[in-house]
């Protein structure tokens, strides 16, 4: 693969490159969609890294479908993809560890502890061996995108991030690959995490809205609206990942919920002036 993308490269061939790990939905299929749109060559990735799994975490569950992901791959018209072994990515284990000091320990990153170290340390052997123009990651994955984003600028890699916009099933569900994982009630439930964003979204239009009350009453929304235990439910500046105390920057509004074998996130970015 890296002789592949090292002779593209020196052809003068730009190079999208989706990673993924695998059991590829709507929302891949739209990133890889936009890759090739954007490029003269994509590379998409299939490899679930165990590195970045907690030890309580969905690693054995992590859902699987190589032949679907392949036949994705085919109608969008991609041109490598790379499909390693855990032996091919961690012959030996690493000498080295990577240590995320911001934007990892709020959201996802808290409850999560070693899972954007794990994201990271992949991504660079990714970058590294698909030599990527431009890298594409979506957006329901906020906080992974800001990561990503201080990844590249801290360690200099010549890619550019693209964020492609959420993909939602029609009653407003973040595509995930984890959905299919929930039992049909907590299916018909799922569909009130957009909701409950999209009214936090709103109350912050009002004069003067204070925060503690924001995530409250999104918070109590999605209580009433679903059984799934709430992880958490928090307002930051975007991409900083900051506690926020006035409104005069970008914000984001993100959502966790635990149903009994999914943990389903999701997110609404914008700026507090500008609603539309
Ligand atoms: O978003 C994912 O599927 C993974 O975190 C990624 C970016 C492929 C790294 O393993």
């Amino acid at each position: 693969m890296q002789k592949v993308s090292a002779d593209l490269t020196r052809a003068g061939k730009s190079i999208g490159f989706v990673p993924t790990m695998g059991y590829l939905h709507e929302g891949h299929e739209r990133l890889l969609q936009v890759a090739r749109k954007e490029n003269d060559y994509v590379i998409l990735s299939i490899y679930v890294n165990p590195l970045q799994f907690g030890e309580h975490e969905d690693l054995e569950h992590y859902p699987r479908n190589i032949d679907h992901d392949l036949s994705v791959a085919k109608r969008n018209d991609i041109d490598y993809i790379f499909l390693p072994e855990n032996k091919t990515m961690y012959p030996t284990p690493l000498s080295i560890e990577m240590v995320v000091s911001k934007r990892a320990n709020v959201l996802c990153g808290r409850s999560r502890p070693g899972h954007f170290e794990g994201v990271v340390t992949i991504l660079t052997k990714l970058f590294n061996i698909c030599r990527p123009t431009k890298a594409y990651f979506g957006q329901k994955d906020a906080q992974q995108v800001a990561v990503v984003d201080a990844l590249i600028q801290d360690f200099n890699f010549p890619v550019q991030l693209v964020s492609v916009p959420t993909v939602r099933e029609k009653d407003g569900l973040a595509k995930s690959s984890r959905n299919i994982n929930l039992s049909p009630q907590e299916r018909s439930e799922a569909p009130a995490i957009q909701r409950a964003l999209q009214k936090g979204k709103t109350l912050m239009q009002t004069d003067n809205p204070d925060i503690p009350e924001v995530i409250q009453e999104t918070r109590q929304f999605l209580e009433r609206e679903t059984r799934g235990k709430i992880d958490y439910i928090e307002l930051l500046s975007y991409p900083d990942l900051e506690p926020i105390e006035t409104f005069d920057r970008q914000v984001i509004l993100a959502v966790a919920v635990y149903y009994e074998s999914a943990r389903l996130i999701d997110n609404t970015v914008f700026r507090p002036g500008d609603m539309s």
